[in-house]
């Protein structure tokens, strides 16, 4: 008897301990996060305080935040070399005073020489190294930034500032140079294999094999030049003038595929912005060629049928819902999503609340499920078949957030000849082979594959969500490939859910599942032994060795309109605010 009674109270205690591991204990336990920076009018939140400045002074004369966006946008193209770009691109998310929503889509385009098979030899292998979709010439598509730019100047800028006053600062950071930071010397020696192949990169960023010491004044006059260029006579000459002219023929001369004609035909698109609720809060963000928006929709949608609050920020139970809502989403981004101007995507049908319900309806609470068993769902309307964010707020209330980027950290490696331009490795973003990984192990469809003229598929997610009087509540967006999507829901998760400022949620730890492989990333410190443990128990194989996942910046304006500041703390950059 009083063995089974002690079995029944040990029972007991186990059972109290594994509940009370679920149940609400008050604040994150994660007690030490910096205060946002506080700015009581304006605010740029970028990976480079210089950038954050010069943006800052933008809007102190009168620039507006799509004015100082670019600004920032061009200025890391010099002091965030390996991500920020003018060889790239991105999107960006406007919300203006008045409540408009824009998003500009200035993605890369592939070569109209680009066909699906490019990346393959003639036996089905992937190419790898030079020639490939991630090293190299061939790996670059046509760069959108300066379009991209452009067309958010003429049609929402101010009007108060001039172009060549955005470039300027830019050009003469590359001319007289700044002081390099102990991350950027080190950054460079880190990716030296790869650069050091190719004559301009290895100048420029390795100092002919020497390298560059932290505290070096680091100058790029090749680069100032092309933004002379551009400064006088706007985004236009990096598609039809001399600097198009170098790229087609450093193209030509390395066997890439980027001709004049590619980069004169480059398009910078206006997009419907995506639209969706969570918990009764609006949250605008980018529709395909991205996937970010829609993944982080159909996430949001699953999860809102779960008391997450009470189940508390970094709980296995949380971490569990949210990887079972992860692995059914991006195995749907496997095979509905590419551009749309290519490919049919189902975007309605995939952020539908109903579809959630139904791609919901196989979570099992206390049970992984199996990426072997979850294929892409049925939404309605489909048919069969190194990057870098910043957030500015102006003192007029409008947003942009703006993610953009050359995709690997340093891009394809390649410098154009006498340019200073580091071009992109974004082919690497379309399916190279159909069904096989990318730099990210990410596994997608036919819809995705490469095509001529066509925008590779991309993950970033810039984003605004709203207070539910209809007010801007916070923007973000992050670094890191795929694990931007994750990175971006988790923050919005923890102010919606969890009561977090801007800089608690974006600094707390994190989780990402992206279908394939079947396995848990975290973080170093992110999870205890303990939720570890229960959600190995639960069935999910979590991966070793993670680091980071992805890098985060965002905004908060508060009840008082004061514009909040935050940089993730995983990563170098500096909120500047007035
Ligand atoms: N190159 C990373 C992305 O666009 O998702």
């Amino acid at each position: 008897m009083r063995n089974i009674l002690t079995q029944r109270l040990a029972a007991l205690v186990v059972l109290a301990a594994f509940v009370f591991s679920f149940a609400p204990v008050g604040a994150p336990v994660y007690a030490a996060y910096p205060e946002p920076v506080r700015g009581k009018r304006a605010m740029v939140a970028s990976q480079h305080e210089l950038a954050s400045k010069i943006g800052a002074d933008v809007m102190k004369r009168g620039g507006n935040a799509v004015d100082a966006a670019i600004a920032v946008g061009i200025a890391l193209a010099v002091v965030y070399p390996e991500a920020g770009n003018i060889g790239g691109g991105g999107f960006m998310v406007i919300r203006n005073a008045k409540g408009e929503n824009f998003a500009i889509d200035y993605r890369e385009m592939a070569p109209k020489a680009a066909t699906r098979d490019v990346f393959v030899d003639k036996d089905g292998n992937l190419i790898r190294g030079e020639g490939g979709s991630t090293i190299g010439y061939r790996a670059s598509g046509v760069p959108g930034t300066l379009a991209g730019f452009d067309l958010a100047f003429r049609k929402y800028g101010s009007g108060k500032i001039t172009w060549a006053e955005l470039v300027r600062p830019a050009r003469l950071l590359a001319e007289n140079g700044y002081i390099l930071s102990h991350r950027l010397a080190e950054l460079a020696k880190a990716y030296r294999e790869h650069l050091a192949k190719y004559p301009d990169s290895n100048r420029i960023f390795l100092n002919n094999g020497k390298y560059y010491q932290e505290g070096d004044l680091f100058k790029q006059p090749e680069l100032a030049q092309t933004l002379g260029r551009i400064e006088k006579q706007g985004a236009k000459e990096f598609y039809t003038g001399q600097t198009a002219r170098m790229i087609a023929d450093d193209m030509k001369a390395n066997n890439g595929l980027i001709t004049l004609e590619d980069l004169k035909n480059y398009v910078a698109k206006e997009r419907t912005p995506l639209k969706g609720t969570y918990r009764g809060h609006e949250i605008i963000s980018m529709p395909p060629p991205s996937s970010g928006g829609v993944v982080m929709m159909q996430v949001l949608n699953m999860l809102e049928a779960y008391d997450i609050r009470k189940l508390q920020s970094n709980s296995a139970a949380k971490y569990h819902l949210y990887i079972e809502a992860s692995r059914r989403a991006f195995a749907d981004r496997a095979e509905f999503m590419a551009d749309p101007d290519f490919a049919n995507v189902p975007t309605f049908g995939l952020i539908d609340k109903k579809y959630a319900e139904q791609r919901r309806a196989s979570i099992n609470e206390r049970k992984a499920s199996s990426s072997r068993d979850i294929k892409f769902g049925e939404p309605a309307g489909a048919e069969s078949m190194d990057t870098t964010h910043y957030t500015v707020v102006d003192p007029s209330g409008m947003v942009v957030s703006n993610t953009y980027t050359i995709n690997d950290l340093y891009g394809s490696r390649v410098t154009i000849k006498g340019t200073g331009v580091l071009m992109n490795d974004e082919m690497d973003d379309f399916a190279a082979r159909p069904g096989r990984p990318n730099l990210f192990g990410l596994v997608q469809g036919e819809r995705n594959k490469v095509e001529g003229g066509k925008r590779p598929l991309s993950s970033m997610t810039p984003t605004i969500v709203l207070r539910k009087d209809g007010s801007v509540w916070f923007a973000l967006g992050a670094r890191g490939g795929p694990r931007i999507i994750s990175a971006v829901m988790q923050s919005i998760i923890n102010v919606i859910d969890h009561d977090m400022d801007i800089q608690e949620a974006i600094d707390a730890p994190r989780v990402h599942h992206q279908w394939l492989p079947d396995e848990v990333l975290h973080e170093t410190y992110g999870l205890s032994p303990d939720t570890i443990s229960i959600l190995t128990g639960f069935g999910h194989k979590l991966a070793t060795n993670t680091g980071n996942i992805a890098s985060a910046t965002g905004i908060m304006i508060d009840e008082k309109g004061v514009r909040l500041g935050a940089i993730d703390s995983r990563s170098d950059g500096l909120a500047v605010g007035f």
